[in-house]
């Protein structure tokens, strides 16, 4: 075919080569590649700013609990954005369990519900993903841990974007967990029995697990529990019939330990007073210690070694034997069972089948024990029946723990109401499970959101009257922020929430002629208190209103620069 092209035409098409060739040598070279279909509600934010509404009469409240448990309804996008004001860096342990894609079981996406017949299922779930990590990583602490369930149909594309998005150096491990042992039946090939759970951390170099034990069958044959955890005893008696344990093949291992007569101290001086213990058995025989006094004296000084009186009262030194902390990642256990421990746990509760597929309260619980300290704040956003929840009263129940946990889910077929929010109200309050019989509360607090917008015209440019608009309307989350759930005043001009300990106070207006009232009912009481007042910008009242007790904050514009941060504005 022959073409006639001008110089002006073949001029355009080298710049139209020359373009395309950088966006060539510009793509990505390695991972994750998706046809990103942009998502309404992430688009939507930058007309209307999410906030949290309270729903009062759905408070749940126990003597001697503080206020700390959260359950926010509506769509994770936007409590996540919420959260990215209230809770950055403060949450301990993010767990979620997302819709894992199947084609089979719809999600939702743009309003639509998406199966196999979508074929850009796998790219808007990826976009889906993308958009709340991307949030979800600003809110954990330092420290912190992420863990994502997932099966077989997004492991790949899950596994990618997890390290694109809290970098490999993060991965912790990646856990298979047999979930159905039985396995899923009429499959043509494999009955799928195990599903898997992501591990990631903010920062490997300072994240820790817990130091414990999750094999139960283990845990019984620990005798002794110290402030480290777990141990046994071990004679520090070399035993055994070899050779090698004989005091003449290894001198160096023959020598005396000196023990006090109440056994509280031990050493290798000769003192008076003190028993001397040999590595002789009780039939003469010369054997050895387990090691050179060098490594006794370093395990002695690192607090390993005990000394303790035997059934014929015969001194004997034991090493203290922790099992090794390593937690496997093949976890196979009945409890871990999906229907067993995770659908009859909630049918039992709720008195019916209501929920498709809870994860075993076992899973969540020796989840929770490995990531989490006592006083951590546990996040998760795709918290469906509410196993998370559950899990993390039940688990502050064995160990006295204060931990606290912020549940998100959407209200799709009443799930919130009637899943979510009754499980935990029945499992905080007790209840009659399906037997009959009455199972005691737990005990603890709830407070119940649902989440808002607010419209604001455009992010890029707030109007006035938009930026007192969501000052009016941002008292819950300010309450949610400073940890004082509980109103306790409210008029055109201020809104006060308080605790125990504090109060947090929000002035709303431009005319500042009742804040001196305000500042003195405040100075009234002798709690801290945090003032958000109302301005323009940033630090204009720092000083004029700050006090020994009160703290002054600004209010709307660090709400408004977080919700520009996350939409890239
Ligand atoms: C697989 S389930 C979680 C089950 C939960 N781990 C349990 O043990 O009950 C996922 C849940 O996330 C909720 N969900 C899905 N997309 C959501 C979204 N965009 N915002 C909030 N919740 C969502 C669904 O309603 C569903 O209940």
């Amino acid at each position: 075919m022959s073409q006639t092209n001008s110089p002006k035409e073949l001029l355009a098409r080298i710049q139209d080569l020359e373009k395309q060739i950088k966006v060539l040598k510009d793509r990505k070279k390695f991972g994750l590649v998706w046809e990103d279909k942009p998502e309404e509600i992430v688009l939507g934010c930058e007309t209307h700013v999410p906030i949290l509404k309270e729903v009062k009469n759905r408070k749940l409240v126990s003597d001697n609990f503080s206020f700390n448990n959260v359950l926010i309804e509506g769509d994770n996008y936007h409590s996540l954005s919420v959260l990215n004001y209230t809770h950055r860096n403060k949450i301990d342990v993010i767990y979620i369990d997302p819709p894992y894609n199947t084609g089979s079981s719809a999600w939702v996406y743009n309003n639509n519900y998406i199966d196999e017949n979508d074929s850009y299922r796998h790219s808007k779930w990826v976009s889906m993903m993308k958009n709340r990590l991307e949030l979800a990583k600003n809110l954990l602490t330092d420290n912190g841990f992420i863990v994502c369930a997932i099966d077989h149909y997004e492991l790949f594309t899950l596994g990618l974007l997890m390290d694109e998005i809290f970098g490999e150096s993060n991965r912790i491990g990646i856990v298979s967990v047999v979930h159905k042992s039985e396995g899923r039946n009429q499959e043509k090939f494999f009955g799928t029995s195990h599903e898997y759970m992501l591990f990631y951390s903010k920062n490997k170099q300072l994240a820790n697990f817990a130091k414990i034990v999750l094999d139960e069958d283990i845990q019984a044959t620990f005798d002794r529990e110290d402030k480290d955890g777990l141990f046994r005893l071990n004679n520090y008696l070399r035993s055994g019939g070899g050779d090698h344990n004989l005091r003449k093949n290894k001198p160096h291992f023959f020598y005396p330990i000196y023990v006090s007569r109440d056994l509280k101290n031990i050493t290798l001086e000769k003192q008076k007073g003190y028993e001397e213990i040999l590595p002789i058995t009780s039939t003469g025989q010369e054997l050895t210690w387990k090691t050179t006094k060098e490594t006794f004296l370093e395990r002695l000084n690192g607090g390993q070694i005990i000394a303790e009186r035997d059934q014929n009262n015969k001194i004997q030194v034991y090493e203290k034997y922790r099992e090794n902390q390593v937690i496997k990642t093949h976890w196979i256990d009945p409890k871990y069972h999906a229907i067993h421990y995770g659908t009859k746990v909630v049918e039992n509760i709720l008195g019916g089948k209501k929920f498709d597929f809870p994860k075993s309260l076992y899973l969540l619980i020796d989840t929770l024990k490995l990531t989490s300290t006592k006083n951590s704040t546990v996040l998760d956003f795709f918290a469906g029946s509410g196993t998370t929840g559950h899990a993390i009263l039940e688990l502050n129940k064995q160990d006295g723990g204060n931990r606290k946990f912020i549940l998100c889910t959407n209200n799709e077929n009443k799930i919130a109401e009637e899943v979510t929010y009754e499980r935990l109200k029945r499992v905080i309050k007790g209840y009659k499970n399906k037997k009959g019989e009455k199972v005691e509360g737990l005990g603890s607090n709830l407070s119940y959101y649902k989440t808002d917008l607010v419209d604001i015209e455009k992010l890029q440019r707030i109007s006035d009257e938009s930026k007192i608009k969501i000052t009016y309307q941002a008292g819950e989350m300010i309450a949610i922020r400073e940890n004082t759930l509980n109103e306790s005043d409210k008029n055109d001009w201020w809104q006060i929430f308080e605790n125990e300990e504090k109060k947090t106070a929000i002035y709303f207006k431009e005319d500042k002629a009742k804040l001196p009232e305000l500042v003195k009912l405040l100075e009234k009481e002798n709690k801290p208190t945090v003032l958000y007042i109302f301005g323009w910008g940033k630090n204009e009242y720092k000083n004029e209103y700050s006090t020994k007790n009160i703290k002054v904050e600004d209010i709307p514009e660090p709400i408004i620069e977080v919700y520009k941060e996350i939409n890239r504005i």
